[in-house]
């Protein structure tokens, strides 16, 4: 049978014109994981999952808004897309765009970009343009563009975007029987906390199925949410969410004060431990990924949440080979081809 993507799945619930025309690379479906053995080291008493959307097409979330901005523009008889990326809107663009025949161009600051994210956008054809600047200067440029010439903006100010990704609300309460009670995730430009939003209040009105609250989580040296302004030189190693004036910062603070929760920030060091205590679960992931659990972390040991009796799902937004380049490794020994080296090296 062949797979069927979020479009077809989901078609009754989205809010897309009647003109999309759907395509699919199959995303969505993603696993909703257990991670009990990192339940246990915070104390124990409550169920822990992750929701890896590192396995969509093109490696991270994107893929689920990206099909819905997609299919729109190309029923529209749009030829051209465009967006502004810290590197994964970009892949997931220029993937989306060569499936439905439509050109992509990319803008993405310059050297802030990791690997994987940047090999994919050019293998999939998209033009990619450095900008000497930031990703809020570079989304700056593609909404002045979009409105002067007939370009479509697949950024996540696209309300399509949203549409798609609310998918993956509907997935975990899909699997879990009913919404968590807190979900944990990574903010860069605020579209994602927005889009679980609508997903878990579309199924709640729908199927009763409750409502969670939210723990946002930003870098500290990224973090306009929480500082409560626009950061003019955002820093942070997890260059996905390396943004400091979040188009829809303001959204997400109103989800915060409807379903409750916060947006908190947590420094570089935890997210990179946070991301080698995931892998050591068999869940590698991006280090702006690993930042919805290095943010519950905090809240549990710093005694401001109490998770006893909680389901808690984590959103693990990209793939670890998205940015292999992060990782401090030796390289591994290195022997003669022999069994007597072999037992040498291992026993
Ligand atoms: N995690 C990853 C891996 C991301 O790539 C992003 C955003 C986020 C989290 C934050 O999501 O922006 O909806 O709050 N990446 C965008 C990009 C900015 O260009 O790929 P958000």
């Amino acid at each position: 049978m062949k797979s069927i993507g979020i479009l077809e799945k989901y078609k009754s619930l989205l809010n897309l014109p009647a003109h999309t025309k759907a395509i699919s690379l199959g995303e969505g479906n993603t696993p909703l994981i257990p991670i009990p053995r990192i339940a246990q080291e915070l104390g124990g008493g409550f169920d822990l999952y992750v929701k890896y959307e590192g396995l969509n097409p093109t490696g991270s979330f994107k893929d689920r808004g990206m099909v819905a901005a997609i299919s729109e523009a190309l029923g529209s008889g749009m030829k051209t897309v465009i967006c502004a990326s810290t590197g994964n809107t970009a892949a997931s663009a220029a993937a989306y765009a060569t499936r439905a025949s439509m050109k992509a161009i990319v803008l993405i600051p310059e050297g802030k970009v990791a690997r994987g994210k940047l090999v994919a956008s050019v293998v999939y054809g998209a033009k990619v343009i450095q900008i000497k600047g930031s990703f809020d200067d570079a989304l700056k440029l593609v909404i002045e563009i979009t409105k002067k010439h007939p370009i479509a903006l697949v950024n996540s100010i696209n309300p399509y975007r949203l549409e798609g990704q609310k998918t993956a609300a509907f997935e975990i309460v899909d699997d879990l029987g009913k919404a968590p009670d807190l979900l944990c995730i990574p903010v860069g430009n605020a579209g994602n906390i927005n889009a679980y939003a609508m997903g878990f209040d579309q199924y709640n009105k729908l199927k009763k199925s409750g409502l969670p609250q939210f723990l946002g989580v930003q870098a500290s040296g990224a973090a306009p949410l929480v500082i409560g302004k626009v950061v003019e030189r955002p820093d942070t190693i997890a260059t996905a969410i390396r943004i400091g004036n979040p188009a829809r910062g303001e959204q997400a603070l109103e989800v915060i004060r409807k379903h409750g929760g916060k947006i908190i920030a947590v420094d570089d060091k935890d997210i990179l431990a946070t991301q080698k205590r995931l892998a050591l679960e068999g869940i590698w992931v991006e280090p702006a990924s690993a930042a919805g659990l290095a943010g519950l972390m905090k809240e549990i040991k710093e005694n401001r949440f109490n998770a006893k009796g909680k389901n808690i799902v984590i959103v693990c937004t990209g793939h670890g080979l998205k940015d292999p380049d992060i990782i401090e490794m030796s390289q591994p020994i290195l022997i003669e081809p022999t069994l007597e080296m072999l037992e040498k090296a291992i026993l």
